[in-house]
């Protein structure tokens, strides 16, 4: 069987990043599980979403990066009450040309509550793209939970990620009328309304 092949996206743009410590704990996870795993890397060079106009190379970039993945894993700050702005811009530059629909994703928020906000907010807005969210992890007071290395060093939360990391494997091989009814229970779980 060939490899799932994952695309990784944080959403926080700051060097020393809890979100991208919890990414890269999982990134290693899946490639122990044979995954290949590309990361985008250019979230910051995303310009403001503008409809009608024509994609620069981190937005042509993105599009081909999701098109290409089996998975998308996100990984999120929440900043007053919702996902990382950069992010949801990026997503929305999405919407249009359609690659997240029917797309497994995966959504995890490291920050000070755990990020419900932000994850429900990123559900919502995936789902709504079309995109099956089979995952969610929140990592409540993360700068507790990893070194300053951005290495995660709490028990509990590596056995969280390495458990993440699992499921997003064995999903990704289900049959798309079980991995559809999954993202069911996911967005219920979270309270997010289908698509009007
Ligand atoms: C402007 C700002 C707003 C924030 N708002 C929230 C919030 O609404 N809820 C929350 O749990 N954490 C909030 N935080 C804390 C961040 O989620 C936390 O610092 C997180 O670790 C940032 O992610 P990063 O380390 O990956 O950059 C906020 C932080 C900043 C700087």
């Amino acid at each position: 069987m060939k490899s799932v092949r994952v695309l990784t996206i944080c959403g926080s743009l700051q060097p020393m990043s809890a979100n991208r410590a919890v990414l890269e704990s999982v990134a290693a996870n899946l490639r122990g599980h044979g995954a290949t795993v590309d990361d985008f890397g250019r979230l910051a060079e995303v310009p403001a979403f503008a409809p009608g106009t024509s994609e620069s190379a981190a937005v042509h970039e993105l599009r081909t990066l999701i098109a290409s993945s089996d998975v998308v894993v996100v990984a999120s700050p929440e900043y007053a009450g919702g996902m990382a702005g950069a992010l949801k811009n990026a997503l929305d530059w999405i919407v249009g040309s359609g690659e997240l629909y029917e797309k497994l994703v995966s959504v995890m928020s490291a920050g000070t509550t755990g990020g419900l906000y932000a994850r429900q907010q990123l559900v919502r807005t995936l789902t709504w793209q079309g995109a099956f969210v089979i995952e969610e992890l929140g990592i409540a007071s993360p700068r507790r939970k990893i070194d300053d290395t951005g290495v995660v060093t709490d028990d509990m939360t590596i056995a969280d990620l390495r458990a993440f990391a699992s499921l997003i494997v064995r999903k990704a091989k289900l049959p798309p009328h079980i991995q559809r009814a999954e993202a069911e229970v996911v967005a219920a779980r979270l309270g997010i309304e289908p698509r009007s």
